[in-house]
């Protein structure tokens, strides 16, 4: 299965540290926060990976994460010129997506811990599939309510009742239809192709199923400088208790058999001597 990163958008509720770098390239503790979502598809067997950004910041995620050779998959790069909304990104993959069955993942979410992407990813057949994380304010983001089955009985975009607590976070499964699906969505009054809306699409035709993230999964999406913080924050505290980095991307395209140990050790040579490197060549080398 292909992957699809989004990272445009106008990131307004991080001003003014947005007119720095693009979000998605900010700090998350000790990487740049697409490091994550990153981590995410290649952890699931993803290596063919689309990412969307605006033509100001393109150039820059090229710059960091090149054609993704050094951790053994397949980085192209698609320019969002105006942040349009999260479904429109999934028309301008279109030709990389080529009607063949991708996952989206929104280049600000920071997934930690078993998310069962890999199980849907291997077996995946049709429709969608999204997940459902449980929250203390729904109401601030897309909502689903699903039965015992998983079965979804509806979604919402941030109600004001919510019929669930659980939260939708930025991961999709979709099969090749969702490109001439979200050719059919009319702009929000927000003037966006809303992901929502094509998600309900799927769902219009019995097609869209929801998983619920285990307890013991953790979903952050650093948009605001609180959840940015607590990123952070998190990340800092599993490395030090656990002793690992999480989404050190040379340790996941090894672990993944996606390099072998002397491409890996031809990489971590051309880095500078850094905490970083020294954890590579232990985890990786040693
Ligand atoms: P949001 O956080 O909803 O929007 P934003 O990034 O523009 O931030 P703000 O609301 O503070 O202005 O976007 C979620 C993710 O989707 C994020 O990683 C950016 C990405 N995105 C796009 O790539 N293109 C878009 O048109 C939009 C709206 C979002």
């Amino acid at each position: 299965m292909r992957g699809m990163m989004l990272a445009g958008g106008a990131g307004t509720r991080l001003f003014p540290l947005s007119q720095v770098s693009s979000k998605q390239l900010q700090a998350v503790y000790d990487k740049p926060m697409i490091y994550y979502p990153l981590a995410t598809l290649m952890n699931a067997g993803i290596r063919e990976i689309h990412l969307i950004s605006s033509p100001a910041d393109l150039p820059i995620f090229e710059r960091v994460l090149g054609d993704g050779s050094q951790w053994g998959i397949e980085l192209s790069y698609g320019v969002q010129p105006n942040p349009g909304g999260i479904a429109q990104a999934v028309l301008i993959g279109e030709e990389f997506v080529r009607d063949q069955p991708f996952t989206l993942i929104l280049g600000d979410n920071v997934f930690h811990g078993q998310i069962g992407l890999d199980t849907e990813v291997a077996e995946f057949a049709s429709g969608a599939v999204i997940w459902g994380y449980p929250v203390e304010d729904p109401e601030r983001y897309g909502v689903v309510e699903i039965d015992n089955s998983g079965s979804v009985l509806s979604i919402e975009e941030k109600p004001n009742s919510p019929r669930s607590d659980l939260a939708v976070p930025g991961l999709y499964v979709y099969d090749g239809t969702a490109v001439s699906r979200a050719k059919e969505l009319t702009p929000s009054e927000r003037g966006e192709l809303e992901i929502t809306d094509l998600n309900m699409s799927f769902l219009a035709d019995g097609e869209l199923r929801a998983a619920k993230l285990s307890r013991d999964a953790t979903w952050l999406d650093s948009g605001t400088h609180e959840s940015l913080l607590e990123s952070s924050n998190f990340v800092a505290s599993v490395e030090k208790d656990q002793n690992y980095k999480v989404a050190c991307l040379e340790e996941v395209a090894f672990k993944m058999g996606f390099v072998s140990a002397e491409d890996a050790a031809r990489t971590i040579s051309a880095m500078p001597l850094s905490p970083y490197r020294t954890y590579c060549e232990r985890a990786i080398l040693e």
